[in-house]
């Protein structure tokens, strides 16, 4: 945002459930390997269990907490996911219940990049007077995943990543961003209502890469600055070939990339909250530092913004 009033993350938190799901657990029932696992992914073990309602719930108490805000502080819950508990209502009414916030709640859906694409929403939503935000990444992708089915089984898992995001006199984090989709290409990564995930893999591999570089460097060249100016790289955590492809291309080594997949798994909406929190926990971003979030997903959708880490006195 520029002019008078801009926006700033002041608190975060995260939730996984506790049932680890490791690749020898995945070894053991399905044809295939931790190696493989490990060498066409990164990953090592992921999380699953719970609803979308819960995790949601529990990052966003915690982020709550860490920003020293009451329910009562919020002005708006985002809940950015793409597996709702129900279909009707939105599953951001039963978060707002739970947490017991007196404010308007909606879901967005933009797959993997949701939650860059709640955070823009809700800079934008601040510009226009919102004083406090609550935002948030949860998904259960285990349920709408095959868990017979090698392909998807291995990637796919559960966890909710939250960012409590308030009004600043002045410009604010947000110095650019870059928002896009492409629906002709929504059948290489679908489910259809009450089914399971469906991927063409290698195709969608190969335009993530693309559409993460291309989105990226979007986003930095309105913020006005390079890739030497990142201090961190927050992509979606999909897989970690794609963030090392990516990475190169936009010129980002990957000691400022941050990477949670390998514990994680891929967790959709909630990766780049659960990768950010990490960092942020870990000290890995101080005050001035600028942070490039980069994601994409199902639709395909993308989305990138940069941040300049605000000082913060909480
Ligand atoms: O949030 C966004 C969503 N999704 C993604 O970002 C996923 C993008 N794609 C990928 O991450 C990768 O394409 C995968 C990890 C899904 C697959 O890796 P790949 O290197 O592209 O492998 P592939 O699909 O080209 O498959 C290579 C081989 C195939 O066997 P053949 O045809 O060569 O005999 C697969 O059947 O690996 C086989 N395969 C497996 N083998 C062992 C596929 N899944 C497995 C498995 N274990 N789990």
């Amino acid at each position: 945002m520029t002019g008078g009033r801009g926006a700033v993350i002041t608190g975060w938190g995260t939730a996984l459930p506790d049932k680890v799901v490791t690749n020898a657990d995945l070894e053991a029932r399905l044809d295939t390997t931790d190696a493989w696992i490990t060498e066409r992914s990164g990953i090592r073990e992921r999380r699953v269990g719970g609803t979308t309602t819960g995790l949601a719930t529990d990052a966003g108490a915690a982020a709550l907490a860490a920003a020293a805000l009451e329910p009562a502080d919020i002005d708006l819950l985002i809940l950015a996911t793409t597996t709702p508990d129900q279909t009707v209502p939105a599953t951001a009414s039963a978060v707002q219940d739970a947490l017991g916030l007196t404010c308007g709640a909606m879901d967005v859906n933009a797959a993997c990049s949701g939650f860059v694409y709640g955070l823009v929403t809700a800079c934008g939503l601040i510009g226009l007077g919102a004083g406090r935000i609550l935002l948030i990444g949860a998904e259960t992708l285990s349920r709408i995943t095959d868990q017979d089915d090698r392909g998807t089984a291995v990637l796919f898992a559960d966890g909710a990543g939250a960012v409590v995001v308030e009004a600043v006199d002045g410009p604010g984090s947000l110095l650019g961003w870059d928002l896009g989709s492409d629906g002709s290409l929504r059948s290489i990564l679908y489910a259809d209502v009450g089914g399971y995930l469906e991927m063409e893999g290698r195709e969608v591999f190969r335009r993530a890469v693309r559409v993460t570089v291309d989105s990226a460097q979007a986003a930095m060249q309105r913020a006005g600055v390079t890739a030497d100016d990142i201090a961190l790289f927050v992509p979606h955590q999909a897989n970690l070939r794609i963030i090392d492809a990516a990475g190169q291309r936009i010129g980002i080594p990957s000691d400022r990339t941050a990477i949670v997949l390998d514990r994680t798994g891929n967790t959709s909406s909630a990766s780049i909250p659960l990768a950010l929190a990490d960092a942020l926990d870990h000290g890995r971003v101080r005050a001035d530092d600028l942070v490039l979030l980069s994601g994409f997903g199902a639709g395909m959708t993308w989305a990138s913004a940069v941040l300049r880490w605000p000082e913060t006195d909480k």
